[in-house]
């Protein structure tokens, strides 16, 4: 356990496959053998990479296999050196440092399920195809990808699951059109999950605007393009916390988590972007001003925890319990 309460230990790589161009599936285990922390479908992990940034992956493997965990990495040549950082150097019998797993894209249970995943957004859907498959729900994934080739776990989802699965790829069929799924809710109790690409998420986004609220969870690894191009920060407000007794100033220009950290106090953080859940803090009182990509409306609405990288206050004074 790190100071942050979480599962952070050195995770042997035991396998290595790859699974798509430029998709490589990394199995890890416990140098001895011991057992991982449990999880469930929709959960990712920190990858705290030697001299490099933090990235998170989702877990895409069997929940039950307390022996192993699985993830799959895309090498993004537009990215920031994780993924490629990942491909390079995670070499069979290599170690790499972990923590997690966090889950804020969990499966509720449903009698009907949407999935709909774009390119490597596949991997937390997939343990989730096989939850809903074992639970006995009616449910249907469509995959989009860039060409057949590219498109992790494909065939495997395809000869499983036959029907179910609706492979799009972009350069057979061109991109996924999500209106004909989406233009009404599928019957009452229909879920929507979906991970992939920025404009996959907003088209879904917008496809379900009239469903029942709750009905779509989107993960994202990207902030939200709408969050990224908000002002935020031009007012100072007080912050109190409540188990440190401590009472600070957060600057305009300057987060909370920054302003914490600043004071002393311990705190856990990852992306420092809002998309990684880590740095979530209950909040005791005050009005947040969410800026974060994890959280859904409900949650945000609640006001009782927020993602202290990147959400502020909007009024003049934040109490939170750290
Ligand atoms: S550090 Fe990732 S959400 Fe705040």
């Amino acid at each position: 356990m790190n100071p942050g309460g979480e599962y952070e230990d050195t995770l042997l790589v035991a396998r290595r496959e790859e699974v798509a161009s430029d998709v490589v599936a990394l199995t890890l285990r416990h140098p001895a053998g011991r057992d991982l922390p449990a999880w469930e479908p929709g959960a990712h992990l920190d990858l705290v990479l030697d001299a490099g940034p933090t990235r998170q992956y989702s877990l895409c493997g069997d929940p039950a296999d307390r022996a192993s965990w699985r993830i799959a990495v895309l090498r993004a040549p537009a990215g920031r050196g994780g993924s490629a950082r990942v491909h390079d150097t995670l070499t069979e019998g290599s170690t790499v440092r972990v923590r997690g797993p966090r889950n804020h894209f969990a499966l509720r249970p449903a009698a009907r399920y949407l999935f709909i995943a774009g390119g490597i957004g596949i991997t937390p859907l997939l343990p989730m195809t096989a939850a809903a498959e074992a639970a006995g729900a009616d449910w249907r994934l469509l995959y989009g990808g860039r060409t057949r080739a590219s498109m992790a776990f494909a065939d495997e989802l395809a000869s499983a699951h036959g029907d179910k699965v609706r492979l799009v790829p972009q350069d057979e069929e061109g991109l996924l059109d999500l209106a004909p799924y989406l233009t009404a809710p599928a019957g009452p109790g229909t879920l929507v999950y979906c991970c992939g690409p920025e404009p996959l998420l907003q088209a879904a986004e917008e496809a379900c605007r009239d469903w029942p609220e709750g009905s779509l969870r989107t993960e994202r690894f990207q902030p939200r393009t709408d969050e990224a191009g908000r002002e935020s920060g031009s007012r100072a407000f007080e912050l109190v916390l409540t188990r440190s007794g401590l009472t600070l100033t957060v600057e305009p220009e300057r987060s909370v988590l920054r302003t914490v950290e600043a004071a002393g106090v311990p705190v856990l953080y990852s992306c420092e972007e809002g998309t990684c859940g880590t740095c979530e803090t209950d909040v005791v009182e005050g009005e947040v001003d969410h800026h974060d990509s994890v959280l859904t409306d409900e949650e945000r609405a609640s006001g009782e925890t927020m993602m202290i990288c990147v959400s502020r206050c909007r009024g003049p004074r934040l109490v939170l319990d750290l």
